[in-house]
């Protein structure tokens, strides 16, 4: 596996390729985003992984500090599942100290995490089209956990027309449901074994499918009431809506393709979710 930490080592780049682009901690999720990326890339492609703790998407410098940083593991995760190339740019190299260009998407980051998250797609945004220049992957796989994030980056790629094509994964999950993210490891143990409703509470609503429901108020109600009901303290929503599946624009009824997204913060850790209706 080739180690590639600064854009200077860009051009021996092996190509076509499939990048997985990650800010490192890396845990089972990306595993499965590195063995999708295997069989995209067939026999002949490469797998590019980059490692990136990308500032410009931090919306509070304390949650930057405090994202574990764990590179040498990393490497070693990405050497076991056959990663040809990992790139770890500095901050410093990849954003120019006076940089004033971002790239900014205007509708489907204003629900969800962008309403709450100022300024985070377009650090997302800026970011991933930087990498896919300088990497030039043909294809580039990201998780269905960060929905939103996945339904940008393809209009980011639509948009502006980028020769990319992007793969959306399933969720991996923990046995009890709850979807893996670095973020769990800063849970109490009682929120820990608590944070399993959110998962509970998205299939329940789901679950109304069965019944006809089309008011998306009936499948918020629903999940409201599992995410609540006996909930320890501590435990807030921060979102819970029901959007369409590619514009993510609020639906009032659920005809089409829809998504339940929720971010619940059991003290100061935020969890997100979501289940396709
Ligand atoms: P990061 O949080 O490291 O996630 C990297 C990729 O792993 C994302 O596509 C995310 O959706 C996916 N992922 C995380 N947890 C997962 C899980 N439990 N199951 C499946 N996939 C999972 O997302 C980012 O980094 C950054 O915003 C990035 C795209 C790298 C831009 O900086």
């Amino acid at each position: 596996m080739r180690h590639l930490s600064s854009l200077a080592d860009i051009p021996d780049m092996p190509a076509p390729s499939v990048l997985v682009p990650t800010m490192g901690a890396l845990h089972e999720g990306h595993a499965a985003l590195f063995r999708a990326a295997r069989e995209i890339a067939d026999k002949d492609g490469s797998v590019l992984a980059s490692i990136f703790l990308n500032p410009l998407q931090f919306d509070r410098p304390d949650d930057l500090a405090d994202y574990p940083r764990t590179l040498e593991t990393d490497l070693a995760l990405c050497e076991n599942l056959g990663v040809d190339a990992v790139f770890t740019p500095s901050p410093v190299e990849f954003y120019t100290a006076d940089h004033s260009i971002m790239v900014r998407e205007t509708l489907l980051s204003r629900n969800l995490c962008g309403a709450t998250r100022p300024g985070h797609f377009e650090g997302v945004c800026t970011a991933v089209l930087k990498l896919f220049h300088v990497l030039r992957p043909a294809a580039a796989v990201f998780g269905k956990k960060d929905y939103q994030q996945l339904a940008i980056i393809r209009r980011l790629v639509r948009d502006l027309s980028l020769p990319v094509d992007i793969h959306g994964i399933e969720t991996v999950r923990e046995p009890d449901g709850l979807a893996l993210s670095s973020r769990n490891l800063s849970l109490d143990p009682e929120h820990r074994a608590d944070a399993s409703r959110i998962r509970r509470a998205l299939l329940a609503a789901r679950d109304l499918r069965e019944t006809g429901e089309q008011r998306s108020e009936g499948y918020l109600q629903a999940a409201r009431h599992h995410l609540l009901q006996d909930a320890p303290p501590g435990l807030k929503i921060d979102y819970l809506e029901l959007v369409d599946r590619e514009n993510l624009q609020l639906l009032p009824k659920v005809a089409g393709p829809a998504l339940l997204a929720t971010a619940v913060l059991y003290d100061d850790v935020r969890l997100i979710d979501n289940v396709e209706i």
